[in-house]
């Protein structure tokens, strides 16, 4: 069955190379090109995707560009009829999704099973909250010095063709969070997957497109962000960017795009501050949940942990005691593999111990892991990290969290705040004034009480500040931001 639903996305050959979709059919490209998707897992080759020209991106964008009135002239009901039958396909083909994604990045089968039936149910949420996005009207005797007369009917329209720029660590459910309400406020949507991952997008849209997306409305172009990016962001028929990725990254994009409206998550560097009255135990398991899952492949990984160092201690221990219960290195495909697997290459793996070799260098203390294999590296526990070491100063995306010691609140306030990130912290306490107090002195997106940092529910608001991202998330605000408000004002003669 999966296999005739995408029987035309690829050759079929080995390995098998995707086709793009120009908007018209999938088709390889005249470039000829290709960008090899490797397995984190086994270094085998999963597929390859085509590195799309300039022309044919003009083209696709063209077509973008055309089909979008249509698309938007299609009645509400219609879209929300479409994108529930998109969900459904997705939970019909959830076996083979879930293979591939553990295939394409490593994911154990609860983490990728959890992406798919995550992104089916946003899918449903997303059709059933467009339809009570209202318009609204305003009378101009409201305001001082008006009298009746004019009346402001406001209307919630499109802003044209969106860009779509996923991440590799979910490029199944952050393409989805921004294909679906793009396509509900009547937008073109141009999908710009991450290589790693951009086989599992690639079905994702061509399951989009089987559930009734008409021809130029979606579309997907491959290649590399340093070869396409660069041309797509400021291409003119590209109205907003939605990017979810790197900071850096996302900086670079942001620059490129003008005046464009952009909706950015990037990333998270997020602490944790331990006061003398949490439950260690809770805070233990959850640091350990936050700092290792998807091998700390999250925006919203636990980077560090900041208390006393008499505190320090007891959690280290405890941290040490409760690891092996709840993190099972390995092979992601092997149910006996808890929270971490190898990271996404070699290459990302090199890094990552580049900064943990490098903060050992400068004075942190190695308490377990640290070792690299491949594309595997161990969980790692560094304690006398300060905010200068290279682990915590940029944003590690892999197993590791460190212990940064304060001597007071404030300097814990301090250090987050003078952080270039800022997306999610959280506090361990059992007093909750005392976390709110926390939560209004931060500078960051969201603020947890005895929790880990995490996106979701995802109906709840998803933002960050400072290098951590631009404008909100969460099914609501994703609706608005792909939209724009347009006033249309009657005016009665005088
Ligand atoms: O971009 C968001 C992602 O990295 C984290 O999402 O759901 O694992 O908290 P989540």
């Amino acid at each position: 069955m999966p296999a005739d639903f995408f029987a035309d996305i690829s050759d079929k050959g080995t390995p098998p190379n995707f086709f793009f979709f120009d908007g018209t059919t999938w088709q390889g490209s005249t470039t000829g090109k290709t960008v090899s998707v490797i397995s984190p897992i086994d270094n085998t080759l999963v597929g390859t995707l085509p590195m799309v020209s300039h022309e044919e991106i003009d083209r696709v964008l063209a077509t973008a560009k055309l089909a979008q009135p249509l698309w938007e002239a299609v009645p509400l009901n219609k879209r929300v009829g479409i994108m529930h039958l998109a969900a459904d396909w997705i939970r019909h083909l959830q076996d083979y999704l879930i293979a591939l994604l553990i295939r394409e990045v490593g994911k154990s089968a609860d983490e990728a099973k959890g992406e798919i039936v995550r992104t089916a149910d946003l899918i449903d949420y997303f059709a059933d909250e467009a339809q009570s996005m209202r318009g609204m009207t305003l009378d101009s005797d409201n305001f001082p010095g008006f009298e009746k007369g004019r009346i402001a009917v406001i209307e919630r329209v499109p802003y044209g063709t969106v860009l779509a720029i996923a991440p590799f660590n979910y490029p199944v459910n952050l393409t989805a969070s921004k294909i679906a309400p793009a396509l509900l406020m009547g937008n073109s949507v141009v999908v710009k997957p991450p290589t790693q991952g951009g086989i599992s997008a690639t079905h994702l849209v061509r399951i989009f497109e089987k559930a009734g997306v008409p021809a130029g409305v979606i579309t997907t172009l491959t290649g590399t962000g340093e070869v396409i990016g660069e041309y797509l962001v400021p291409h003119k028929d590209v109205s907003m960017v939605a990017f979810t990725g790197n900071s850096d990254t996302g900086i670079g994009i942001a620059g490129k795009a003008a005046m464009k409206p952009l909706l950015f998550e990037c990333g998270g560097n997020n602490p944790v501050v331990v006061m003398p009255d949490a439950d260690f135990a809770v805070t233990v398991r959850e640091i350990i949940k936050g700092a290792f899952a998807y091998s700390g492949q999250r925006c919203t990984g636990i980077k560090y942990v900041l208390t006393t160092p008499a505190i320090r201690e007891q959690l280290v221990s405890m941290l040490l005691k409760t690891l092996p219960e709840m993190v099972h290195p390995g092979d992601p495909r092997s149910p006996e593999t808890k929270l971490v697997g190898p990271v996404i290459s070699e290459a990302a793996a090199i890094r990552i111990e580049e900064a943990i070799t490098t903060s050992v260098k400068n004075g942190a203390k190695l308490v377990c892991g640290g070792k690299r294999t491949n594309a595997m590296i161990e969980p790692t526990v560094l304690t006398g990290v300060i905010p200068s070491m290279p682990i915590i100063a940029k944003e590690t995306f892999g197993p590791v969290v460190s212990f940064v010691d304060v001597s007071s609140f404030d300097e814990a306030v301090t250090i987050i705040n003078n952080s270039s990130y800022g997306l999610q912290a959280s506090i361990f306490t059992k007093d909750e004034g005392t976390g709110l107090v926390f939560a209004k002195r931060l500078n960051v997106g969201s603020v947890q009480i005895n929790g880990s940092p995490q996106r979701g529910p995802d109906h709840f608001p998803f933002l960050g500040v400072k290098h951590s991202g631009v404008g909100v998330q969460g099914v609501r605000y994703s609706l608005e931001a792909v939209s724009r408000l347009r006033p249309v004002v009657l005016n009665k003669p005088q």
